[in-house]
């Protein structure tokens, strides 16, 4: 139970002091009475709006297919970001909806956005080691000898002293390979192929744990059910990726 001015706000519809207006007005009902008390506490299931049920008042979970040429970064210094794809009132948000880890500017593909903070610590978190599937292509022919070197738990990325975890690379043709990753150091795919020589020239992630795009054009989402990591589809219970 919440306040019912500050669920309004906190779901991007308006200022607290909007939210008493509205209250005034008659615009919002309580259990289908005309709210009269802005500092009520209510559950925000029992809240309308113009007689509409709130949006997401539970929060939000997105399957993103990110376009090129955004960054993940709130920071409007950084440049246009994934976020400025989404309605302006889930942009308002509070707690505000972010990304679950980062795709650089110039990589593409799946990427998750959400409101809850904790699972973007469990998901991002290390401990976790959730697999991630990266389609790149590079500058020069690869050399299959690379495979060994992903898998080995040797490589150490320039300005590093830990190496990298195993990662599995699969060569699809002589300049493209896929490669998953359990962990997600600063830009590592670009730094493991920089690492062995080569420069990585395209980067889309396909496939996040059990999520894969589908046929998600770029710059859509789609929404996912806030539990879908607690559920047998999203990799639970066996805690495969723990
Ligand atoms: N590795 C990179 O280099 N960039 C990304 O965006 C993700 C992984």
């Amino acid at each position: 139970m919440r306040r019912l001015d500050q669920i309004l706000a906190n779901l991007g519809y308006c200022s607290r002091r909007e939210a008493r207006g509205w209250v005034a007005n008659g615009a919002v009902t309580v259990h289908g009475e005309p709210a009269d008390d802005f500092a009520q506490k209510v559950a925000p299931g029992e809240v309308r709006v113009d007689g509409e049920p709130l949006d997401h008042p539970d929060g939000l979970l997105l399957l993103l297919n990110k376009p090129l040429g955004l960054v993940c970064s709130h920071e409007a210094r950084e440049g246009p970001n994934v976020y400025s794809l989404l309605p302006e009132r889930w942009r308002r948000r509070n707690p505000i909806v972010t990304s679950v880890g980062r795709l650089d500017k110039d990589t593409s593909g799946l990427l998750l956005l959400t409101d809850q903070s904790p699972l973007v610590h469990r998901l991002t978190s290390p401990k976790h080691k959730v697999p991630k599937v990266y389609r790149a292509t590079v500058d020069r022919d690869l050399d299959p000898e690379l495979i060994g070197r992903f898998a080995s738990g040797t490589l150490v990325l320039e300005g590093e002293d830990a190496p990298c975890a195993p990662a599995e690379l699969k060569i699809v043709s002589p300049r493209e390979a896929e490669l998953t990753l359990i962990e997600g150091k600063y830009h590592q795919v670009r730094r493991m192929f920089a690492a062995t020589g080569s420069i990585v020239l395209t980067l889309h992630r396909e496939k996040f744990g059990a999520l894969a795009l589908g046929d998600l054009a770029p710059g859509q989402w789609r929404e996912l059910p806030l539990d879908f990591f607690d559920s047998p589809e999203g990799g639970a219970p066996h805690q495969a990726y723990v």
